[in-house]
């Protein structure tokens, strides 16, 4: 089954063809990041505006990348949700047209069901039941995967999500947006305990997570020496600030893989990519005996091929859409 998909939840415009669920035979996006750096974020109505532009080529170089004709497409999948509600809507509509016209079914796809697909791509072994820890610049959670099309959130972050605090942190230090790889690269060969930063458990919901406290630290840190004229160093600020954030991730996801049994854990999303978390979850799975999957950094950051992938297991599962289909900014994850 050849699955032609699109995704344009954010600032990246995306399209691919995969077969069968696991075999991508075409991925190509076109990033909008450049465009967005100058504001320091993405700026939604110019994301709506250049996915417009991006998406129609962006089609045909998915076919022609594959080596397929229009009618080869069995179906046309999209993300419908969550996301910046004009960018998803520019996704969904042109895939409702493709859908339409092609005479196909149209499946609609969760985004954060796409990050964790992006694992069944880069690891053919892998099957549910397993834990996940999602994190993007939009939303952190710790996913049981039950099955392909079946989860329960075990975790999720009560105010920002992990990306945004390495964004926010990387802007005041004036790196640029996207500002999680940068602030990554400038924490090499810093001393990660010369700066202290507070960690916060959520009374009762030891799964839960917060960064706003820690992102707030960071921020007043860096304005305080600036406000003084002390010199900070860098490396080992940005070392401190991914150690902490990642001190408040794998533990969490450590236990949540305890509870559940299965032996197996993936990350997915953006953050996935954080040289420090990743190291983390190896030592911590090498001590716990519990298998882990990360992706390759290719497949971290938002992408067609993990939607493609995502839809195969929504098509087996029923769900397919009519060309009522609508966006959702908000759009919980077991419903999919
Ligand atoms: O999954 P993604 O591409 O988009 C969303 O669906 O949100 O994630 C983007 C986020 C941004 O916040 C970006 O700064 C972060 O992922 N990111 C990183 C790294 N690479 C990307 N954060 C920390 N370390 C990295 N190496």
């Amino acid at each position: 089954m050849n699955i032609l998909a699109f995704e344009s939840s954010c600032d990246e415009t995306a399209a691919a063809v995969v077969r069968d669920g696991r075999t991508v035979l075409s991925d190509v996006i076109a990033s909008q990041a450049d465009m967005h750096a100058v504001y320091g974020g993405v700026v939604p109505e110019i994301a709506s505006r250049k996915h417009i532009e991006a998406i129609a080529g962006l089609a045909d170089a998915a076919l022609e990348g594959a080596g397929l004709e229009k009618s080869q497409v069995d179906a046309v999948a999209v993300t419908y949700g969550p996301g910046l509600i004009g960018a998803l809507l520019v996704g969904v509509n042109f895939a409702k047209a493709a859908a339409y016209g092609l005479g196909v079914p149209l499946i609609p796809v969760h985004h954060i069901r796409g990050h964790i697909s992006a694992n069944y791509i880069a690891h053919p072994d892998l099957e549910p039941p397993f834990v996940c820890l999602c994190v993007s610049g939009g939303a952190t959670l710790i996913v049981d995967v039950r099955d392909y099309t079946e989860m329960e959130v075990l975790g999720a972050t009560r105010d920002d999500a992990a990306g945004e605090c390495f964004d926010k942190v990387a802007r005041v230090l004036g790196l640029g947006y996207p500002g999680g790889a940068p602030l990554d690269r400038l924490a090499r060969g810093g001393d990660d305990k010369r700066y202290a930063f507070p960690q916060v458990h959520v009374h009762d919901a030891p799964l839960d997570l917060s960064f706003s406290g820690l992102k707030t630290a960071a921020v007043n840190l860096i304005h305080n020496a600036g406000q003084k004229g002390e010199a900070l160093d860098l490396p080992s600020l940005a070392a401190s600030f991914a150690a902490a954030v990642s001190e408040m991730l794998v533990p969490r996801v450590m236990e949540a893989a305890r509870r559940r049994g299965c032996g197996k854990i993936a990350v997915a999303g953006g953050v996935a990519a954080n040289s420090r978390i990743r190291r983390d979850l190896e030592r911590a799975c090498a001590q716990s005996g519990d298998r882990l999957y990360l992706p390759p950094l290719s497949l971290c950051g938002d992408n067609g091929a993990m939607i493609g992938c995502q839809a195969y297991y929504e098509f087996q599962a029923g769900r397919t859409a009519g060309m009522d289909l609508n966006a959702y900014a908000n759009r919980e994850i077991e419903i999919g």
